[in-house]
């Protein structure tokens, strides 16, 4: 990038969580090109990562004290951290549920609870849904973990919008990660038969959302949902259909 080019999120400070790899490294990365100053948490420990369980109010406590006392502010908070779990109804128990709801549901509504009072007018909040949060996805604990990640979306937009504090979801769709990595060979390949791009995606094609979503280039988007997903979720099951006719006339 040209020096010339304007840094988008110069003086921002921005927390993002789940940052010790796959899309949140990513994220964390491009934020940094931006000029943000990133706060990278993660429970995993890695160079560059501050310790951080989402699931734990007393690591959101610290930081959000140790934010105050260092900048006094805080512009961004990404909802990136999330496990998932591919036990179907039969098999799951209640316990996986609450471990992946934990994770993903109570994360981020504690990291909203504890960074919010140290928001300005204008800041951002970006939760990191899933194409799962739009459709019958089989892993039930992941789905309906991810389906409750939207509602805390739009209540959180509803309640923080009067304060200028924005918040958004996104929903990747399949991305090479390592989350990915660890699914059959049978799900990624279902995968790129129902995705209309016919391919997986990177981290580096969801990050540019993120970062355009902490930019002020969103200033009148909030309580939106964005899919990052080649098509996946845009054609409601009936891709095979299409792909069937393709070519044919009618009659
Ligand atoms: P990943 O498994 O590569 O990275 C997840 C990161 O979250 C890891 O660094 C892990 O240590 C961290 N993490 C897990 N539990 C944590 C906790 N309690 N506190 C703090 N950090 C924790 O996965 P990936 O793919 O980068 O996932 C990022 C987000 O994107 C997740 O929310 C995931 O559900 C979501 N997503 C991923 C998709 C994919 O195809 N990879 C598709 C749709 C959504």
């Amino acid at each position: 990038m040209s020096d010339l080019h304007p840094k988008r999120l110069l003086g921002k400070v921005v927390v993002v969580t789940g940052a010790a790899r796959g899309q949140g490294a990513a994220e964390a990365e491009a934020l940094v090109r931006e000029g943000a100053r990133v706060i990278a948490t993660d429970v995993a420990s890695s160079e560059g990562c501050r310790r951080l369980d989402v699931t734990s109010e007393q690591d959101w406590a610290e930081l959000a004290a140790e934010l105050e006392e260092t900048y006094g502010q805080v512009h961004g908070l990404v909802n990136n951290a999330g496990i998932t779990w591919r036990a179907r109804i039969g098999d799951v128990r209640p316990e996986d549920l609450a471990r992946v709801h934990a994770v993903n549901v109570t994360g981020p509504l504690l990291g909203i609870q504890h960074l919010a009072p140290l928001m300005p007018c204008g800041a951002s909040i970006v939760n990191v849904g899933s194409s799962a949060a739009l459709t019958a996805h089989y892993p039930v604990a992941y789905t309906t973990s991810k389906w409750a990640l939207r509602g805390l979306s739009k209540t959180a937009a509803t309640e923080l919008g009067p304060r200028g504090i924005r918040v958004n979801t996104i929903h990747p769709g399949y991305i090479e990660t390592e989350m990915t990595a660890s699914a059959a060979p049978a799900f990624r390949a279902a995968n790129i038969r129902e995705t209309p791009l016919g391919r997986t995606g990177t981290a580096a094609e969801v990050a540019p959302l993120v970062v355009f979503l902490l930019s002020n280039e969103s200033s009148f988007i909030t309580g939106a949902e964005i899919a990052v997903d080649g098509g996946l979720t845009a054609h409601g099951g009936v891709k095979s259909v299409s792909d069937a006719l393709f070519g044919e006339a009618c009659a």
